[in-house]
């Protein structure tokens, strides 16, 4: 997105809080969230496993499993708080149709039985008015658009009859034919091999310029998240612990748990040594937590972090991260060495 055009937002998450009960008990999977979505703009959210990455984007789709609920805040898109939607009747107005969603494994999204023409098909006649034969053209078209060829072949087959990644270029082309604002693509290339997983991530982008479309995209692959986000919201324990561009989370990242994320990234090895991981667990998401989620794992952990939870200290218009080092009254504490040296070769580069 250039840097003089206006940016309207065209979703906002306020204050939300999600909830789940399990055997008797609560479980805090999302714990008091606000992001905004920007049009025409590719946000990443990346964390580790249950950081709520999911949960948080099936509440956008009204998708959360039964036993969850949005205990507080808003979801806003246009006039509609998504958050107060009680009926199928009023998700049906959004899903698909304003906001649509790619997740890791396309099987479950495609019915077995019909050839994927037909499928793609249905969404067309549904979503963009059209039958017969100018239905069929928008198939076909739609077919190419995502990289398929031999397209009037194509159309008669069947899910099995397609590698993963094809069939996760078909799931799309159901996604992009209902025309959303919004697509989301949650893990799209997890269950792929890499080669695979770049190309798919090369057909998201494209698809994003031809379609005018705004993108959320969810992995817990930092290194994928620079080929394809314009800015990363980063999630740990159900917060967003820190967000801000591309560029600002790669090269001037504060969070220790951020840090610690780029620094598990390969390119950060050093040759012969084992590659860095994330010493400890998550919190327990049926306590309450007290402080800064990532404090116990955090070897710059302050006294404050186990007592108080921090708000956004910010650092630019677009950058803000919640930890207590960036408080005034903090010690000054730097990224670990192999860090600073990639932050600043990242500066560099980025500097021409
Ligand atoms: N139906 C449910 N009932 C109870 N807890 C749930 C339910 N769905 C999700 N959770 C919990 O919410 C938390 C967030 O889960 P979520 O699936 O959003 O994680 P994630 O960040 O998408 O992880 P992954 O990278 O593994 O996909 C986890 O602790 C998970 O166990
Ligand atoms: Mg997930």
């Amino acid at each position: 997105m250039g840097e003089t055009q206006k940016k309207t937002k065209i979703l906002s998450i306020e204050n939300l809080v999600i909830k789940f009960k399990l055997r008797g008990q609560v479980l805090t999977a999302i714990r008091d969230i606000s992001l905004d979505l920007y049009k025409g703009e590719s946000l990443a959210i990346v964390g580790e496993s249950g950081s709520g990455k999911s949960v948080l984007v099936k509440s956008i789709m009204g998708l959360l499993d039964k036993n969850g609920y949005i205990d507080q805040g808003k979801i806003l898109y246009n006039d509609n708080d998504l958050a107060h939607f009680s009926t199928e009747k009023d998700w049906l107005k959004i899903r698909g149709k304003e906001i649509a969603m790619v997740t890791q494994d396309p099987m479950t999204s495609l019915n077995p039985l019909k050839t994927i023409g037909k499928q793609i098909e249905e969404a067309v006649v549904l979503h963009q008015g059209l039958t017969g034969k100018d239905a069929y053209e928008k198939v076909l078209q739609l077919l190419r658009d995502v990289g398929i060829h031999d397209v009037e072949k194509r159309y008669k087959q069947y899910p099995h009859e397609f590698s993963g990644g094809m069939r996760q270029r078909i799931v799309i082309a159901i996604a992009i034919a209902c025309n959303p604002k919004v697509l989301i693509c949650d893990e799209p290339t997890t269950a792929l091999d890499v080669t695979i997983q770049a190309q798919i991530l090369q057909l998201l982008k494209n698809l994003q310029e031809k379609y005018l479309l705004t993108t959320i995209y969810i992995t817990h692959d930092l290194g994928v998240v620079a080929k394809v986000a314009d800015r990363i919201a980063v999630m740990y324990a159900g917060d967003i612990i820190e967000y801000g561009k591309t560029d600002e989370i790669f090269f001037n990242a504060k969070h220790p748990y951020t840090w610690a994320l780029i620094s598990s990234l390969p390119q950060l090895g050093v040759k012969g040594q084992e590659l860095y991981s994330i010493k400890g667990t998550p919190p327990n998401l049926f306590k309450e937590i007290q402080g800064d989620a990532f404090a116990p794992r955090n070897p710059y952990a302050l006294k404050i972090d186990f007592v108080e939870r921090p708000p956004y200290f910010k650092l630019s218009e677009t950058h803000f991260a919640k930890t207590w080092l960036l408080h005034p009254n903090a010690p000054t504490v730097e990224p670990p060495e192999t860090l600073k040296k990639f932050f600043e070769e990242g500066r560099e580069y980025a500097n021409g």
